[in-house]
């Protein structure tokens, strides 16, 4: 019979999970079973997100969140999802929310060894406009034995054990990685399962493209004017990058690893650390683009490498093909 069109041997991103799970030397199956859990919750954001209008989802919550944005329904209702899912997978000790000002921790008969770190729903400035929103996650392994604390997600980005994204774009999209490179899985909503679609995935070298917010021009570094100047009146004669904001993180970092280029949330006179919080935007987001062979900085130090102080913190973020950051730290050389 003819299946063409039809993969009968479909590599799910549960599959894939499983898979990685049991060839990983003395795993207990508690990462995948993680994993899995806050693959359920994402099917049930992108789920939420589909049907917005029409759920009555849109709008504000009528509160501030602890890093002053006002919050959304839909950053509500994600939270949730994430929060009670993951508390029920018997996997975690302690989770960080944008959401939740405190440490969540999980109750002592549902714990298991890891710490996540997420952004419910990234850009949500973006929902009632219809453009793309995501959601982000780090997963690190807990160092103490004892009552969770604070200290056990203070930690570098280096010590992820795993990562990645959702994208909810024209297609819903998981982009993932347990620090053996990069893969994209596209959600196939017929079967509800996310779709290998792109295997060991690499940035380009150089793109053509840089990201930002330039409304700030005026609050910005003259560094960072200058390397704008640059793109946008090459000095060799060379022509100028195009421009492309989305305002969403995920959407600007998922088109800089798709397309390459440059992606910048630097710091201002208005925001002296930039807006971005490291334990769940930029550390996630810079393991992702190190898989993928990319480069992220705060423009003078590699981001993984920060030891956190406190659960929101932001740091200055710059991230993107190697030649484009690497140009980047360069004019911030020029002018210290
Ligand atoms: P969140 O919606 O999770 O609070 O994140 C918003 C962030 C991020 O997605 C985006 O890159 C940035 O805010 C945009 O900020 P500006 O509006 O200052 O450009
Ligand atoms: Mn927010
Ligand atoms: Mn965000
Ligand atoms: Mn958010």
């Amino acid at each position: 019979t003819d299946q063409s069109g039809f993969d009968t041997d479909v590599w799910t991103l549960t599959r894939f999970v499983m898979e990685t799970g049991r060839q990983a030397k003395g795993a207990t199956g508690e990462l995948t079973q993680l994993i899995n859990t806050m693959l359920t919750a994402i099917k049930a954001i992108s789920s939420a997100v589909r049907k917005a209008g029409l759920a009555h989802l849109q709008g504000l919550a009528g509160s501030v969140n602890v890093t002053g944005d006002d919050v959304k329904k839909l950053d509500v209702l994600s939270n949730d999802l994430v929060i009670n899912l993951l508390r029920a997978s018997y996997s975690t000790c302690c989770m960080v929310s944008e959401e939740n000002k405190e440490l969540i921790i999980t109750p002592k008969d549902k714990r298991g060894k890891y710490v996540v770190c997420f952004d419910p729903l990234d850009g949500s400035s973006n929902i009632d406009c219809l453009a793309s929103i995501g959601t982000i996650f780090a997963i690190y392994k807990r160092t103490t034995e004892d009552e969770p604390t604070e200290q056990d997600a203070l930690q570098p980005g280096k010590n992820i054990v795993c990562a990645g994204y959702a994208l909810y774009g024209s297609a819903s999209l998981v982009a993932i990685s347990t620090g053996a490179g990069l893969n994209f899985f596209t959600l196939d909503p017929a079967i509800g399962e996310f779709i290998l679609t792109e295997r060991n995935v690499k940035i380009k070298k150089k793109g053509k493209i840089y990201s930002l917010n330039e409304g700030y021009a005026k609050y910005f570094h003259p560094s960072i004017n200058e390397y704008l100047k640059h793109k946008k009146y090459p000095e060799d004669g060379g022509a100028p990058y195009g421009a492309r904001y989305v305002g969403s993180m995920v959407s600007d970092i998922h088109r800089t690893i798709a397309y390459g280029g440059i992606f910048m949330y630097p710091a201002n006179e208005k925001s002296p650390k930039g807006k971005l919080r490291l334990l769940y935007e930029c550390n996630p987001v810079a393991f992702v683009i190190e898989q993928a062979g990319g480069i992220a900085t705060t423009g003078t130090q590699r981001i993984l490498d920060i030891q956190p102080e406190a659960l929101h913190q932001r740091v200055p973020f710059v991230a993107g093909s190697p030649d484009d950051v690497n140009e980047y730290i360069s004019f911030v050389k020029k002018f210290q």
